[in-house]
């Protein structure tokens, strides 16, 4: 039998590996005790900027860069990704929290964009505060209406969760775009 003795083989490699990974990390930082102590102990503090938000930018931009083809908030947009509407009451506003759900859910957005519009949605410091202000905020996006979506725009709208689907492969391969949507229209 090939396969058990494959594995044999692996699990000791794997625990030769592990030993020598704990062995540079104690050589490097002394141990955990030593690593927790300069830890707590950091460079001197580093003043850190904090961005003035507008949620009425944010829902503007909300549109007008394309976000409501596949986020739907107050019921209006797309339904390819997830819903982007705030809880009903407002919440604290994070631009770092929303920086880091965008990343989790970069692969797939990227990718769907370059196939639906494309090209991939370049935003600025600026623009991630603004958006998340606009996430946060029930009463801003209660004015996010149908009528306030540019008609051109309600037709792309993007419905199917492709990125889900089994053949998402195969999807991007095929390189699929919105019907009728032209690029020097964006
Ligand atoms: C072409 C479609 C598309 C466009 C346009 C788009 N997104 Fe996304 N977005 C996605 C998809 C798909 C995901 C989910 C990925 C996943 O969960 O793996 C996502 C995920 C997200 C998430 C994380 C959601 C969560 O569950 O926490 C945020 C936040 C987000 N997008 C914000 C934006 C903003 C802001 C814009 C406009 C600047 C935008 N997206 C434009 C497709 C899109």
């Amino acid at each position: 039998m090939k396969r058990p003795g494959l594995l044999k083989t692996i699990s000791v490699l794997a625990f030769v590996w592990t030993a020598a990974c704990g062995e540079n990390v104690v050589q490097e930082t002394g141990g955990p005790s030593e690593l927790r102590e300069a830890l707590a102990s950091p460079p001197a503090a580093i003043p850190v900027e904090t961005p003035d938000v507008n949620a009425r930018r944010g829902r503007l931009q909300f549109i007008t860069r394309g976000c409501v083809i596949c986020h739907q908030v107050n019921g209006v947009g797309g339904t390819a990704a997830p819903d982007l509407s705030a809880a009903s009451a407002p919440d604290l506003i994070n631009p770092l929290d929303f920086s880091a759900r965008m990343w989790r859910g970069a692969p797939a957005m990227t990718a769907l964009q370059a196939v639906e519009l494309g090209y991939v949605i370049e935003l600025d410091a600026q623009d991630i505060a603004d958006l998340a202000a606009f996430a946060a905020s029930p009463e801003e996006q209660k004015l996010l209406t149908l009528d306030s979506v540019p008609a051109d725009m309600r037709d792309w709208f993007i419905d199917a969760p492709h990125w889900r689907s089994d053949d998402w492969t195969e999807y991007l391969q095929r390189g699929e775009r919105i019907p009728g949507l032209e690029e020097e229209e964006l």
